[in-house]
């Protein structure tokens, strides 16, 4: 990939070079890396843009970003253009996502300020970096939790004090058995129709508001949209916070 950004980081692993050998359970989004926005508008219309985009005007004096899983680019090449002094870190599995992700942020003009690593963002390890944004933008969906719940451990020891991390996600809302079983009928034709498009393994949303809660992160905003369908949430590290030590399922 021509258009990478190297900031001198003598840490394994290297800015765009495979960190390790992709596990039999890795999703292939290269399938729908160029039809997935035209999907995403057929299905939803702008309201993925919406919670993507929601909380970029709060995130423009943030320095060091990390996005995992941020597909073909959407977020970061908006962030990076509201955020002068950002440098952002992008984490893929799918290089045919990370080049899109490369076009587009080259667009801006902030190529000197990304660096993509194509990873298994399950077994990445940060370069060493103290973010202060984590973002995760329909991603987490894609692990199950204790992946999830490891990923977040991993991240979590990366981060400077008070570091911030945006969730979008899927959700099936509280309140009225109709809003939530249509939610929990799209959330399961979702996840067959990824399985069947790029082999993911995963069926059900890992309970990551709990699993930020356990390792020191609360949440400071939550706008609901398409009648809580979807989310996007900010959430905060608290001062003080020892990582957590004990594993353990949570529902
Ligand atoms: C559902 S798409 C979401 C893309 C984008 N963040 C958005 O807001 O639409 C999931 C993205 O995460 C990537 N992904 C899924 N599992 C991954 C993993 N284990 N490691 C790294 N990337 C992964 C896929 O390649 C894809 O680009």
């Amino acid at each position: 990939m021509a258009a990478v950004a190297r900031v001198a980081e003598p840490q394994t692993p290297q800015p765009d070079a495979p960190a390790d050998a992709p596990r039999a359970d890795l999703p292939r989004f290269d399938r729908v890396a160029h039809l997935y926005q035209a999907m995403e508008y057929l299905s939803f219309g702008p309201a993925l843009e919406r919670c993507r985009f929601h909380f970029i005007p709060a995130l423009t004096r943030c320095r060091r970003a990390l996005v995992l899983g941020d597909g073909d680019g959407r977020f970061l090449a908006r962030l990076l253009k509201a955020a002068p002094h950002l440098h952002g870190d992008a984490v893929d599995a799918s290089p045919t996502m990370l080049r899109l992700l490369e076009a587009r942020v080259k667009k801006t003009g902030a190529t000197q300020r990304l660096n993509t690593f194509r990873s298994d963002a399950r077994c990445f390890d940060p370069p060493d970096a103290h973010y202060d944004l984590v973002a995760t933008h329909f991603f987490l969906d894609c692990l199950t939790e204790p992946e999830a719940d490891a990923l977040i451990a991993r991240i979590r020891c990366h981060v400077a004090p008070e570091a911030r991390w945006v969730v979008s996600e899927f959700q099936i809302p509280a309140g009225g058995w109709l809003r939530s079983a249509m939610a929990r009928g799209i959330i399961t034709f979702l996840y067959a129709a990824f399985r069947l498009l790029t082999g993911l393994r995963v069926r059900r949303i890992p309970p990551w508001r709990a699993l930020l809660e356990r390792h020191g992160f609360r949440r400071t905003a939550s706008p609901p949209w398409l009648g809580g369908l979807l989310v996007s949430e900010l959430w905060e590290l608290q001062r003080a916070t020892a990582p957590a030590q004990k594993r353990s399922h949570l529902r």
